[in-house]
């Protein structure tokens, strides 16, 4: 076993704050309708053992705007299906020519394993309930898109975040940056040991103290694929919790609204909301592409 290739992100926790700033400076100069062709010849394996369709589309559509190949390889329909371990997967990738492999897993620390024993970058695209890095960079960059600077903001982080890799990503990279962060939502959603994952979370359970004040709201969905027996009953869900326009005007009057998707309207959150004038929500999906840009080129090492 080795030591991860050079150039691999697998997660925000072990970033210092200089590489996740590097990051967003080299996103921001990435524009994927006159890319240069940075991995001309490379060959990008994406390898998705679960459901996605903003993160797989958007490192795809980077990849190739910068002139890679890119392979796709998901679990149904490939040797996954017939019990091929993820090792094995990774190691017939790596034959195959593959100079770097994108993946997704159920399982925390999926990624780490298959770079422990690979000799090329591997990406983290969200394992398990550990980390979703390339979605807590291009939500850091569509908060300075909007908001200029980091300097004094505050973040309401409101939903499921005990099931959530894109909040545990965000709390380590907002709390670098030196954001504060206030995670709300029921003790079956945000256990009271959630401080503990960053320096200066605070938790609340009252939507109205979370949103007072707040810069950016973000949203994310119950993630009831991951509940295991848990029981959220989800009217009482959404009469504490939901966003809706009434509740968002205790918020900032230029608060942005952002969520990571998959949105489930009616939820988390009302229609209005989501299409209403302070969500930025299409744009996040839109800022993945030069973000992976960034994270691919910084990978294959052409990121000057
Ligand atoms: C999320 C994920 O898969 O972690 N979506 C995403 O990548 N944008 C969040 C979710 O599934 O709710």
């Amino acid at each position: 076993m080795n030591k991860p290739a050079r150039g691999s992100l697998l997660g925000i926790e072990h970033l210092e704050e200089k590489e996740i700033l590097g990051l967003l400076r080299l996103a921001r100069r990435m524009n994927p309708l006159k890319a240069r062709p940075l991995l001309r010849n490379k060959r990008i394996a994406l390898l998705f053992y679960e459901a996605s369709t903003r993160t797989r589309s958007s490192f795809e559509v980077a990849a190739k705007s910068m002139g890679a190949i890119t392979v796709l390889v998901l679990s149904s329909g490939s040797s996954i299906e017939k019990g091929e371990s993820l090792l094995d997967t990774g190691y017939t990738l790596r034959a195959v020519g593959a100079d770097a492999i994108v993946i997704r897993h159920p399982s925390a620390g999926a990624p780490l394993m298959m770079a422990k024993h690979l000799d090329i970058p591997v990406i983290n695209a969200g394992d398990g309930m550990h980390e979703h890095p390339s979605q807590a960079l291009l939500d850091a960059f569509t908060i300075l898109k909007h908001k200029k600077s980091f300097k004094g903001l505050r973040v309401a982080i409101i939903g499921d975040i005990y099931h959530s890799r894109v909040a545990r990503s965000a709390c380590h990279l907002l709390s670098k940056v030196g954001v504060k962060v206030t995670l709300c939502g029921p003790p079956e959603l945000i256990p009271e040991f959630a401080t503990t994952l960053a320096p200066g979370l605070r938790i609340t359970r009252h939507i109205e103290e979370a949103l007072r004040g707040a810069d950016v709201i973000m949203l994310l969905r119950v993630q009831q694929e991951r509940l295991a027996g848990k029981k959220i009953h989800l009217q009482d869900y959404m009469a504490r919790y939901q966003m809706t326009m009434a509740r968002l005007k205790l918020a900032k009057r230029d608060a942005i609204v952002m969520h990571p998707g998959p949105i489930i309207r009616g939820l988390e959150l009302t229609s209005e909301v989501v299409d209403g004038p302070q969500s930025v929500i299409v744009d996040e999906v839109h800022n993945g592409v030069p973000t992976r840009m960034a994270i691919l080129a910084r990978a294959l090492g052409k990121a000057s």
